[in-house]
């Protein structure tokens, strides 16, 4: 899957479907790409993340984290993306299934405030590079033009 070819199907599935838009981009972002092997995407909830739409292989214990907590409370709380090459090396590290080996997570920002995150996990060691970190903090930021009214649907936990 090429990654501009990607882009604006993203952006097609925001300006067609908004309220459908964040299940279907991570459903997309799962399909289409090979080396994505869990997708999903947390909200900002007070002090917590709060796992929303998801596709992967299992589901994951983690569905509220803390802010501050594991690499998806490092990035909500920094704004930063974080590239974990090898997660049994980062102690931040939460670790959600057997078959992790690296993870992106890249926070989600209605101008300085997070508002969510996408968090991708792959079973190989530094599955995620610098095209990757790219194209998906484009995603990022077209998901961003959803809030407010998107991130306040219910989420599953
Ligand atoms: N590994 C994450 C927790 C979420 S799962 O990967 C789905 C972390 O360290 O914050």
């Amino acid at each position: 899957m090429n990654f501009s070819y990607a882009l604006s199907d993203v952006c097609k599935m925001i300006a067609n479907s908004p309220r459908e838009a964040p299940a279907r981009i991570v459903e997309y972002l799962h399909d289409g790409f090979p080396h994505y092997d869990w997708v999903g995407i947390y909200w900002v909830e007070g002090p917590d993340l709060v796992l929303g739409p998801w596709k992967g292989p299992a589901a994951t214990e983690h569905t509220r984290i803390p802010i501050g907590k594991g690499v998806c409370g490092a990035a909500a709380a920094s704004g930063k993306t974080e590239v974990v090459a090898d997660v049994s090396k980062d102690p931040r590290y939460l670790a959600c299934f057997t078959s992790t080996k690296s993870e992106i997570v890249v926070p989600i920002r209605a101008g300085t405030r997070v508002i969510g995150e996408i968090d991708i996990d792959g079973r190989e060691l530094g599955a995620f590079g610098p095209e990757d970190q790219q194209f998906l903090e484009a995603v990022a930021a077209l998901l961003a033009t959803l809030w407010p009214a998107v991130p306040a649907t219910p989420s599953r936990a």
